[in-house]
């Protein structure tokens, strides 16, 4: 298939911190599936993650980690285009034209808003809480019909296709309505230590999430550690949530079913089950843990990689751009 006739895909990651297991198998990894059959966009929002302070030298070194774990997960950069999000200005742009179009009622239904409001309640700044917006902008810029994300970005996915709607009835035929497409077993990797919570690197307890870039034995540990319940038996059940997500996790990492794993442990204890789980997640994490450690190395070949994205990025969102810019009643630059 042309490129032409693909559907188009948009996600993007904030640089925000290290990747854990719950961004590879909630994201990544459903990703390297998906880039064979659609024309991708994948975008290091580095504009999304100054709306919490952010040290500058930290935020470049992550923003170039990520670029690396993308590729080490298997996201092909000969196949997709993987792109910083400051490098394309029509990001910024377009947030500002939808803006003017999104209702403060909306944003202030944002659960993610709450939360991370509550959070950093002596320095909320505006950027918070039109967070919403830029990602709108960052999906209808691309004409994106799929959008795979977790789904805690259920909302925000949401407001990018009312959006998409809102211009459409002023504008016709401006923008293409998104769609979600969230993984179903994995949608979530909660927390090691409070399954009731989602895996996130920005926990304070390090045993809660599993990094990427950390090493195997840390890994192992980690899992040995992982909260379970005094019933016992390996069950999967709403009952043990710990236990369900560590079945969840298994599963994911093995392809093996939830019902094959149960059965392999039946009348075994969580000692037999955790052992045997962590090899697994180890031993699907170590190609991806040593191309990382190559990658981060060959920094020449990382740039080029980011420089071609932001060209080929820059095309499309600029063709959008300006048909909104045209419709809106902007005048257009004569030179
Ligand atoms: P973030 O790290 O919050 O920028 O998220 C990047 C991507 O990974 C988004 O698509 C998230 O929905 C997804 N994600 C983050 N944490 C998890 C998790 N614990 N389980 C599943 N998906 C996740
Ligand atoms: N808000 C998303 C998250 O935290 C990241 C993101 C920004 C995104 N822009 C996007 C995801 C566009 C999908 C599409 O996970």
């Amino acid at each position: 298939m042309s490129d032409q006739e693909k559907k188009v895909i948009f996600s993007g990651v904030q640089p925000s911190g290290k990747m854990t297991l719950g961004n590879y198998l909630g994201a990544l990894k459903s990703w390297t599936k998906l880039q064979h059959e659609f024309e991708c966009y994948f975008s290091m929002v580095n504009m999304h993650a100054i709306t919490v302070p952010q040290d500058p030298e930290v935020l470049k070194r992550q923003t170039i980690e990520l670029l690396a774990q993308f590729i080490a997960c298997g996201i092909d950069p000969d196949l997709n285009t993987i792109f910083i999000q400051s490098h394309v200005r029509e990001h910024a742009e377009l947030n500002w034209v939808l803006c003017t179009m999104t209702y403060m009622g909306e944003l202030n239904r944002m659960t993610q808003y709450k939360d991370k409001s509550k959070k950093s309640e002596a320095n909320l700044n505006a950027g918070l809480f039109t967070y919403p917006v830029l990602m709108a902008a960052d999906i209808l810029l691309y004409q994106t019909d799929v959008v795979p994300v977790g789904d805690d970005q259920k909302q925000h996915l949401e407001l990018a296709r009312d959006l998409a709607i809102r211009f459409n009835n002023k504008y016709p035929g401006t923008f293409v309505v998104p769609e979600g497409y969230y993984p179903k077993e994995t949608a979530r990797v909660m927390s090691l230590q409070e399954p009731e919570k989602k895996m996130s690197k920005s926990d304070s307890n390090e045993n809660a999430f599993i990094l990427l870039a950390e090493d195997s034995d840390t890994t192992v540990k980690k899992i040995k550690k992982a909260v379970t319940d005094s019933v016992g038996v390996v069950n999967y059940s709403d009952d043990q949530p710990g236990l369900k997500n560590l079945i969840n996790i298994y599963s994911a990492v093995t392809e093996k079913s939830v019902e094959e794993i149960v059965a392999m442990y039946a009348g075994k204890g969580y000692g037999a089950f955790k052992g045997e789980m962590a090899e697994a997640v180890v031993e699907s994490l170590r190609p991806i843990r040593e191309k990382y450690a190559y990658l981060l190395e060959n920094r020449d070949y990382l740039e080029g990689i980011y420089t071609r994205g932001a060209e080929k990025a820059e095309i499309r969102a600029g063709k959008t751009l300006r048909d909104v810019y045209e419709k809106i009643g902007f005048i257009p630059r004569k030179f």
